[in-house]
């Protein structure tokens, strides 16, 4: 299965992507993760990464693109994946739309997580993720399991830098300039399938599931 998860900031696209890939035994490829790792780890990558993402700006694209490029490349990616961050805008479709003719594969479902910017600001505010495993929580919605680490270590739950109010408002507008139009051009296309994603996250895991099936 190869599937894409598109929606704001904020909107559940990594929670449900945690789910969904650990039932399909699929990698989930989440750009702004495998970005946060390179700053991480300090590599050239990541720190000019760092500057574009602590402000909610979007990474260029080279970067971005030979990152996706590199990751679905590898062994574990070549039954399925399902992309979480990638595409962002109509630039990055483009490029993405040549990668799969180039690599012989094509998109089985392009799923976008429709919620309100006052929700996202709340879910926003609330999240907190482990700083080595990168669980998310929420600390209303879905709080640690113990206070202040993720229970599976020696680790620590913490903000992540853009999550300020400043870089949130940000990423808000970056993503109706940006991600907005890609979002019609799936539309209009009739490949887009679009979730409420403003319910509890059981609730839509259900449609996730509902949409992409039971099989492989
Ligand atoms: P990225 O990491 O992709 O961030 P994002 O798209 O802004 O999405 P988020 O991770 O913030 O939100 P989400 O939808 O995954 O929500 P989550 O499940 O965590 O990108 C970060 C940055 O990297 C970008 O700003 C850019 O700089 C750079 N970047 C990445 N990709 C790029 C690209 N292609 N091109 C250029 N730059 C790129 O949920 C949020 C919170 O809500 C959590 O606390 C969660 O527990 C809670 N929650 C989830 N679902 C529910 C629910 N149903 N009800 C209540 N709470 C919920």
């Amino acid at each position: 299965m190869r599937v894409v998860f598109l929606g704001p900031p904020g909107a559940g696209k990594g929670t449900q992507a945690a789910r969904l890939t650990s039932k399909r035994g699929i990698p989930h490829i989440s750009t702004g993760e495998i970005l946060r790792t390179a700053i991480q780890r300090q590599t050239p990558t990541g720190l000019e990464a760092q500057g574009y993402m602590d402000k909610g700006e979007f990474v260029p694209f080279e970067i971005v693109l030979r990152l996706v490029r590199d990751r679905l490349q590898e062994a574990d990616a070549a039954e399925g994946w399902l992309l979480d961050g990638f595409p962002r805008n109509l630039e990055q479709g483009s490029a993405f739309e040549q990668l799969l003719a180039e690599m012989g594969q094509s998109l089985d479902h392009a799923i976008f997580f429709d919620v309100a910017d006052e929700e996202v600001v709340r879910r926003l505010g609330g999240r907190r993720v482990c700083e080595t495993c990168g669980d998310t929580f929420h600390l209303e919605f879905s709080p640690p399991p113990v206070e202040g680490t993720c229970g599976k270590g020696d680790c620590r739950i913490i903000q992540r830098s853009d999550d300020s109010e400043e870089a949130i408002r940000n990423r808000l507008r970056v993503y109706s300039e940006e991600t907005d139009p890609l979002v019609e051009h799936y539309r209009s296309s009739g490949s887009l399938q679009t979730i409420d994603a403003s319910g509890a996250i059981e609730g839509i895991e259900s449609e996730v599931d509902r949409i992409c099936g039971s099989g492989p």
